[in-house]
């Protein structure tokens, strides 16, 4: 029988009022329905380790979605549910969500497929999760608010810092568990215990990888490269052997290292100036680590992750515009050639945040960066003052000229030969002028 303890006070301790107020309603909702309901999972996990996580992942012992139904009803929220599942998503009115499971058991009858699901008791549903961390519940109902349920030593764990699977045969029967055992032990900085390292050693022997679909993989590998600092969990990921089943030519080599480090301080100044530009931090990462990777096998490396045609051509195309420039760059400045801003502004215009980042982590050439942090910092954002119809008014016939203007503008915006609307007006009467 599970360890019982109560832990309503760190909730009250640890939580936003929010949140309690929130898992209190839930609870009620249990009580009227003589339905037991827990917080289970991740949401446990950290508030125990005191890390935020406002993720609420709930299993009611019993009609899950019958709970998420009424429990949506009384606060004017919707669900979507999944009867196959016995699985719900309630979205509440100010758009947060709250996953509801039944209490159910799943069978994976072959390795890498759905699993099939039938109702069971709260420890057969704890007992299907990935790691011992992962499987503490604490009840919600009024009664028994704030009691820990722990079957499988969770609480320990979490202590000792360690992920350990609960049975021999997790990794064979979800593979993807590798890459969460990872991304778990460098994020919470634990450990994977000897024994479940041994398993995820002889489950790659077994080569359980190739099993797993392009987009599966392809998430993990996100969730891990999206992480603060990815860079350890690629490094366990080199370690234990994982890159070669995303490409048999991947390695952390020095040069991927240097460029992943990199890449890390890029991100961390970019974010520090550009809080609410979007950069799709994975990207960059995910560039550095194939950096040694011919522009084939970089193909087939999107190709086995399943990454959309569309997107993988466009990035392929990107990399290799940013490697040619790259090259250009460097000869000009090898060349002792100085560079106008309008140059270096044609040079990355139209290239991804992500690129220009990757292609700044990956120079060994301290100037190269400095003219990437340039665009980025200030040329990007440059624009001229006259459009098209200030053109026309100023007497402009219609044709090519148009195009050709503006970008001369822009260009003498960049370099600084004008600096006021007025200056460009004038400049702009004797490029029409020359036209005419
Ligand atoms: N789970 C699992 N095997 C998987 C994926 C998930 O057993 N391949 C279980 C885990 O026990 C986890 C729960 O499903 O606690 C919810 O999954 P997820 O939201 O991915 O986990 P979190 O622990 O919340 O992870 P994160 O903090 O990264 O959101």
């Amino acid at each position: 029988s599970p360890k019982c303890r109560s832990i309503a006070a760190l909730v009250n301790r640890r939580l936003p009022a929010a949140t309690i107020r929130l898992l209190r309603d839930l609870g009620r909702t249990g009580d009227e329905l003589g339905l037991p309901v827990y917080a289970v999972g991740g949401f446990v996990r950290d508030l125990l380790l005191g890390v935020e996580n406002l993720d609420l992942d709930l299993t009611v012992e019993g009609d899950g979605i019958f709970f998420a139904e009424r429990f949506a009803r009384a606060k004017g929220g919707r669900v979507r549910s999944h009867p196959a599942f016995g699985t719900a998503v309630v979205v509440l009115s100010d758009g947060s969500k709250l996953d509801v499971a039944s209490t159910r058991l799943e069978y994976y009858e072959s390795p890498g497929v759905l699993p099939t699901v039938e109702r069971s008791s709260l420890r057969h549903d704890l007992y299907r999760r990935d790691f011992t961390i992962n499987t503490l519940a604490i009840c919600i109902n009024s009664d028994r608010f704030g009691m820990v349920t722990d079957f499988f030593g969770g609480q320990q764990d979490i202590q000792q810092r360690t992920v350990r699977v609960l049975h021999n045969l997790s990794f064979v029967e979800d593979p993807t568990r590798v890459f969460r055992a990872i991304r778990f032990e460098q994020r919470l900085a634990f450990r994977i215990a000897p024994h479940t390292e041994n398993l995820i050693r002889s489950a790659l022997r077994m080569k359980v990888l190739d099993r797993v679909g392009g987009i599966r993989l392809f998430n993990e590998l996100v969730l891990i490269l999206n992480e603060q600092e990815p860079l350890g969990a690629v490094r366990r990921m080199a370690m234990l052997g994982l890159l070669p089943f995303i490409h048999p030519q991947l390695r952390l080599s020095p040069e991927t290292e240097r460029a992943m480090t990199e890449s890390s301080r890029l991100l961390t100044w970019f974010r520090l100036l550009y809080l609410n530009d979007p950069c799709q931090q994975w990207q960059v990462y995910f560039l550095a680590l194939c950096e040694r990777l011919r522009d084939d096998e970089f193909q087939e490396a999107c190709r086995r992750l399943s990454m959309p045609g569309r997107f993988v051509s466009q990035v392929f195309a990107h990399r290799h515009r940013a490697l040619v420039m790259l090259e250009t760059l460097q000869r000009r400045l090898k060349r002792a050639q100085d560079l106008r801003n309008s140059e270096i502004y044609d040079s990355f215009h139209g290239l991804p945040l992500e690129i220009l980042l990757y292609l700044a982590a990956r120079t060994k050439n301290d100037q190269v960066r400095r003219l990437v942090s340039l665009y980025i910092t200030r040329l990007r954002h440059m624009r001229r003052e006259l459009d098209g119809n200030a053109l026309k008014e100023l007497g402009l016939a219609p044709g090519p000229n148009y195009s050709r203007i503006m970008k001369r503008l822009l260009d003498a915006r960049l370099d600084a030969e004008v600096g006021t609307a007025e200056e460009e007006r004038t400049l702009a009467r004797e490029l029409i002028a020359d036209a005419g």
